[in-house]
């Protein structure tokens, strides 16, 4: 993966903490906004010493996190961004910020996302070499390697801040990024191979005329580009819509419920070993014609009765199917219940169907929007996404999705 695809559309964090080299930071931001990424700043009170909040707020376009509690930024900025995160970086990292990490401290924003964060850290240090060589700081680097959570690019040996030469300088902005980079690259999903349905079907009363529904297929096309984003192996099978198909992804186009199946039964294999994530967020229609006429129904003065019968319920057949927890089953619940009818519905779906997580939404707050407000539903956890482009349900549910593998995967 190039650097520019490694970063593209990613959220980043980027923690700016109170060195000298704080104004490089401005340089590493320059180079992440350049490659795509979407970054949010946080930055130290010491950091503010070095460099103002301006440049980065006037960089991003997006205010600059600061405080823990902070009257303007209401909610839980390092839940939030601990979440939302694909790469927590820290530039520079003081000697006293990894003495937060390695104690595990959550008393300033940085060291309370670094707890958060479900993403990888990577630190660039920046210090005296007597500081980077002290045995406390050393000290504080084995615990941090050894946690294996938090990632080290330099510092390198040379020139610091007083004109003194030893081990301490910071990693160069173009090392720090690409050091990133790599890390993106290698995401979580890397190697998982993911199955994601969007869209609607349709189904033919006559050649010319069908049942639809108003599904547009955003949220699994954006499911599907940040999958791929993750480095996973992504195959999309789209119902009938024209939306770009994102990058990197395999698509298969079908227009029925009915073709919809064969495509994911195709996919599958009838052992269900094709697929390690299946994603079922097409809005598949419960039911069609009973017998589609193969030539124009013409037109007359009388009722015309349509006969529907029900659809193959795809989501409850493949939960059926699974021995095991292999392939981790997503449903999607779109409803027009109050919040706990549709904690209730989904809980049911979750039972009936066997399936590990369904994403609950409201019709009124998703059909066609750019936005969404949904839940996510799991069989002893709900977590509620309050309102926010699909792109960033997408990075949530996957987040999910990600966590849900990794103990299976070690
Ligand atoms: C002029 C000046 C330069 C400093 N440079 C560094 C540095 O390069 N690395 C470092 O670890 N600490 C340095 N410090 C000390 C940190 O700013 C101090 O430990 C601070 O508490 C770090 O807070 P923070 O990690 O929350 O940003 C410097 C302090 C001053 C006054």
């Amino acid at each position: 993966m190039t650097r520019a695809s490694a970063f593209a559309g990613r959220s980043v964090t980027l923690c700016v903490t109170g060195s000298i080299a704080a104004y490089k930071a401005v340089l590493v931001l320059r180079q992440l906004l350049t490659a795509g990424a979407r970054v949010n700043v946080v930055m130290t009170p010491s950091a503010r010493q070095f460099v103002g909040a301006a440049t980065f707020a006037g960089l991003t376009g997006r205010p600059v996190y600061g405080e823990l509690f902070a009257p303007d930024q209401p909610g839980e900025p390092h839940v939030e961004l601990g979440k939302t995160s694909a790469l927590v970086l820290v530039v520079p990292a003081t000697a006293d910020v990894l003495a937060r990490f390695a104690a595990g401290r959550a008393d300033d924003l940085t060291s309370a996302l670094a707890l958060c964060a479900r993403c990888p850290i990577l630190v660039a240090p920046a210090m005296h070499p007597s500081m980077w060589n002290h045995p406390a700081t050393e000290r504080n680097v084995r615990t941090l390697r050894a946690d294996g959570r938090v990632h080290f690019v330099g510092p390198v040996d040379g020139e610091v801040a007083s004109g003194e030469l030893g081990t301490g300088r910071m990693a160069e902005p173009d090392d720090i990024v690409a050091a990133a980079g790599a890390l993106l690259a290698s995401g979580p999903l890397e190697g998982v191979r993911v199955l994601v349905t969007a869209g609607p079907t349709t189904e033919d009363i006559d050649p010319v005329r069908y049942i639809g529904n108003r599904s547009s297929g955003k949220m699994g096309f954006a499911i599907a580009e940040q999958a791929a984003a993750l480095g996973a192996t992504v195959t999309l099978v789209a119902g009938p819509v024209s939306l770009p198909t994102p990058k990197g992804v395999t698509r298969v186009d079908v227009r029925t419920a009915e073709s919809l199946k064969s495509a994911l039964w195709q996919a599958l294999g009838s052992d269900l070993s094709g697929v390690d994530v299946l994603i079922m967020s097409a809005a598949v229609a419960d039911y069609r014609p009973a017998t589609p006429s193969s030539t124009k129904i013409r037109r007359s003065d009388q009722p015309l009765t349509l006969s529907l019968v029900p659809n193959p319920d795809l989501l409850a057949e493949i939960g059926r199917a699974r021995q095991g927890a292999r392939p981790l089953l997503v449903g999607f619940a779109l409803g027009t219940e109050s919040q706990a009818d549709a904690i209730a519905t989904a809980r049911k779906k979750l039972a009936d169907k066997r399936v590990d997580l369904v994403v609950s939404n409201h019709a009124a707050e998703s059909i066609g929007r750019d936005d969404i407000v949904a839940m996510l539903v799991g069989e002893s956890s709900c977590e509620l996404v309050p309102r926010a482009p699909k792109r960033v349900l997408a990075e949530r549910l996957l987040g999910w999705v990600a966590s849900a593998l990794a103990p299976r995967q070690a």
